[in-house]
């Protein structure tokens, strides 16, 4: 059991979710400004392995293993974040304008599954003032992702213009972009996934995008094969890659899966953690199958341990994110993914995770 696993949790898990979660950031954020502790938590955490370099979108990243849109909206604790040993970090999600987000309570714990489900609805600073915390960092050692949305108010019609904007204020500061149409908390904001909609919002940012800096798209986990099959062209054509999966509306988890408790089914917000790992990784399996494996795949959704971030690659993703796992088990698990995976591609007598990325598409494959 990690130290955080026996002091720090079940101190932060007495507090209410987002109280525990806005003192880490505020922790991160002190720790990050005084140099020798971020060289302290470097030593502690680092693992490095030639295996883990790979290069994505025309980024190299250290190793795979990056955190999750979500956990610092405001871009408050980048130089903490970037020592805990993380191939990438992504910021946001980040709206034009600052907003509120949703009332609290808004995010849940369900420890006997190891799930969240958070409705917090894009609640952030808005991209200037992320903007300008970002123009006073050192650049990372690692590729830093930016996560752009709109402001809750935005109509359809205007969702182009307002992602543009989001993205005009921050393309400076970020390696590589994500343009998240699959929050579930925002009303109607999922029905920018449509093909004929994201492809306005794409085609506004590549107008901005002088420097060709790469942008994904976040995907949800609930779409239909019908629409993921008429998406992936689009994609293909005019993205860099897609963030598989988002979290997820869903409460029956598909044939197999345990029951969620019942708290959980009444709780309204996106679930993560262990119950989304099958159906995020499915989600990967088929966008990996629809584009022929051309399409770079960064997959998030239940990652808890090497295994999981090892399944999630040979599904075909090249780099993959955590956010709830980290909230379960604490830092350590960072390294702890990094050292088994190493392990893993070792025992399958690979020499880079670049070679397990969709392997279990081979139908003779074994790694
Ligand atoms: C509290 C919370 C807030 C989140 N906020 C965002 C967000 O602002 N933008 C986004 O793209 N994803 C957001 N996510 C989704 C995560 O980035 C991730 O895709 C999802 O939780 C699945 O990964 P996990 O099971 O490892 O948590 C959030 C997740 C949680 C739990």
């Amino acid at each position: 059991m990690s130290l955080y696993e026996r002091w720090l949790r079940p101190l932060a898990f007495s507090l209410d979710p987002e109280t525990a979660h806005a003192l880490a950031v505020d922790a991160l954020a002190a720790a990050g400004s005084f140099k020798p502790l971020r060289a302290l938590i470097e030593r502690a955490y680092g693992f490095e392995h030639s295996a883990l370099k790979t290069t994505v979108a025309g980024l190299d990243f250290p190793n795979p293993v990056g955190l999750a849109a979500g956990f610092d909206k405001d871009c408050r604790a980048v130089p903490a974040l970037c020592a805990f040993g993380f191939g990438f970090i992504e910021l946001g999600t980040l709206t034009p304008r600052a907003q509120g987000g949703n009332p609290r309570p808004r995010l849940f714990r369900f420890p006997s599954r190891e799930a969240l489900v958070n409705r917090m609805g894009f609640n952030n600073e808005g991209a200037e003032t992320a903007a300008r915390r970002l123009s006073r960092l050192r650049k990372s050692h690692i590729p830093i992702g930016v996560n752009i949305g709109v402001n809750a108010d935005v109509q359809p019609e205007e969702a182009p213009a307002a992602y543009a904007q989001a993205f005009s204020r921050v393309r400076q500061w970020g390696d590589y972009f994500v343009v998240n149409v699959s929050c579930p908390n925002q009303q109607g904001f999922r029905r920018l996934q449509e093909k004929l909609r994201l492809e306005r919002i794409l085609t506004a940012l590549k107008a901005l995008n002088r420097e060709a800096k790469p942008v994904f798209v976040k995907l949800s986990p609930d779409l239909e094969l019908e629409e993921l099959s008429s998406l992936v062209g689009l994609l293909m054509d005019q993205a860099s890659g897609v963030v598989c999966t988002n979290t997820s509306l869903a409460r029956d988890m598909g044939p197999g899966a345990p029951p969620l408790p019942e708290d959980a089914v009444a709780t309204r917000g996106g679930l993560s953690g262990a119950p989304l790992r099958a159906l995020s990784t499915k989600t990967i399996r088929e966008v990996y199958r629809l584009s022929g494996g051309r399409l770079p795949i960064i997959g998030s959704g239940g990652i808890f341990s090497a295994e999981d971030a090892y399944e999630k690659i040979r599904a075909g993703a090249s780099l993959v994110q955590v956010y709830t796992g980290l909230v379960y088990r604490g830092p350590a698990l960072v390294p702890e993914i990094k050292r088994g995976l190493a392990r893993l591609l070792a025992g399958h007598n690979l020499s880079s995770v670049r070679e397990a990325v969709g392997c279990s598409h081979m139908a003779s494959a074994q790694p």
